[in-house]
């Protein structure tokens, strides 16, 4: 008798790779990090990890690597416009070599998947040196940044494989929202509807995302199929997704080696735009909101020098582009949670189809444990 399965295989539940796994986990992976924080009982956001914490801050600092640094830049958006608290992001490498002028009434979000890159551990230590208060965004627990934090919360993606991050960005947006809400409301920036319209549609969001992510992969597949053979990439997006085109060229790149690079769409006319030819796509970020006019005059400039363009964008709005790809509408922000996956899912369609190695890319590694 001979056995037909080995226990990678089974791990990965049918799936041809970790990575493909983790994306369809993210309906999961929400409904865990809100668990305990927004019941259904409850009303607003509770979070008692932040007890130790000496109430909301006056300002924050966010320090983080790689895909956990996109997350940062993410949440700086809402917890600026929604709690009204000064943030800034930073690159942990660059942070810990800067000598940064630290005030004792900032907080450090640390913000780190694994909790053992060394940067940001650097970054820590650097803060608490200062006698700066640590929050860490970390998803294992007892890791080196829950250690060395002064507060921790533990984002629930539960045990991510894949070397490129998906599920775990999930549920870094995730917890990074219930932060604004929670110091929004407590604070009394954050308007009652817009608190209200969000909670609500953050319980909702798992079903949501759960009965949209087979219509992503079929359109992902399909995508893949048409540009798997372009050198290069260019993903645009504008506010709150600026900082996921930042993520959809770091995945392409991480995982099909294809050239890619993130850009807010404003500044397009500052330099990428000397690059559009047929041959250099545009990826597009533009779902329905404030920006969207912005976004799709940026784009009517890519077409003039006849560039291809992908968009992500919602039904009904009016943009005339080669590769549409309409997701469902969602509540404010909550549209980045179904952005994320379909870029996730184009960059796992096309390396794939190229037969890379997806779940181990050459040279990367999963937690970067030294400098
Ligand atoms: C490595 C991984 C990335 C990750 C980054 C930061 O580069 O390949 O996926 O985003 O480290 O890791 P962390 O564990 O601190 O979130």
């Amino acid at each position: 008798d001979t056995i037909t399965w080995d226990v990678q295989a089974a791990q990965k539940g049918g799936h041809k790779h970790f990575m493909i796994k983790e994306i369809f986990e993210q309906p999961k992976v929400i409904q865990d990090c809100l668990c305990g924080r927004l019941g259904t009982d409850l009303d607003e956001v509770r979070l008692p990890e932040l007890d130790d914490l000496p109430g909301t801050p006056k300002r924050i600092h966010v320090v983080a690597c790689g895909t956990s640094y996109h997350a940062g830049l993410w949440g700086m958006y809402l917890l600026e416009q929604w709690a009204r608290i000064p943030v800034q992001v930073e690159i942990a490498s660059e942070f810990r070599y800067r000598n940064p002028i630290l005030d004792p009434d900032t907080l450090v979000i640390a913000i780190s998947q694994s909790g053992e890159t060394a940067d940001t551990l650097a970054g820590i230590k650097l803060a608490r040196s200062q006698g700066l208060k640590v929050l860490g965004l970390c998803n294992v627990v007892g890791s080196s940044v829950a250690r060395e934090s002064d507060a921790v919360l533990y984002t629930q993606a539960g045990p991510e494989i894949s070397v490129a991050s998906t599920k775990a960005m999930c549920s870094q947006l995730t917890a990074l929202l219930l932060l604004a809400l929670y110091w929004g409301h407590g604070n009394g920036n954050l308007d009652e509807k817009i608190h209200r319209d969000v909670v609500h549609g953050l319980r909702n969001l798992p079903d949501l995302l759960e009965s949209t992510l087979p219509a992503l992969r079929d359109k992902a597949h399909e995508l893949a199929r048409t540009f798997s053979d372009v050198n290069s990439f260019l993903y645009l997006g504008r506010g709150l997704h600026y900082p996921l085109a930042l993520e959809g060229a770091l995945k392409l790149k991480e995982i099909s080696y294809i050239h890619a690079e993130g850009y807010a769409a404003g500044e397009m006319k500052h330099g990428p735009i000397a690059l559009i030819d047929p041959k250099f796509p545009t990826f597009a970020i533009a779902p329905d909101d404030e920006l969207f006019p912005k976004v799709k005059s940026n784009l009517v400039e890519v077409q003039a020098r006849s560039g291809q363009i992908v968009a992500l964008t919602n039904v009904g709005l009016d943009l005339d582009v080669p590769h549409r790809w309409d997701v469902p509408r969602a509540t404010g922000p909550l549209s980045t949670f179904l952005a994320l996956p379909a870029l996730q899912l184009f960059a796992y369609e096309v390396a794939d189809y190229l037969g890379k190695d997806v779940d181990q890319p050459r040279n990367l590694a999963k937690s970067v444990t030294v400098e």
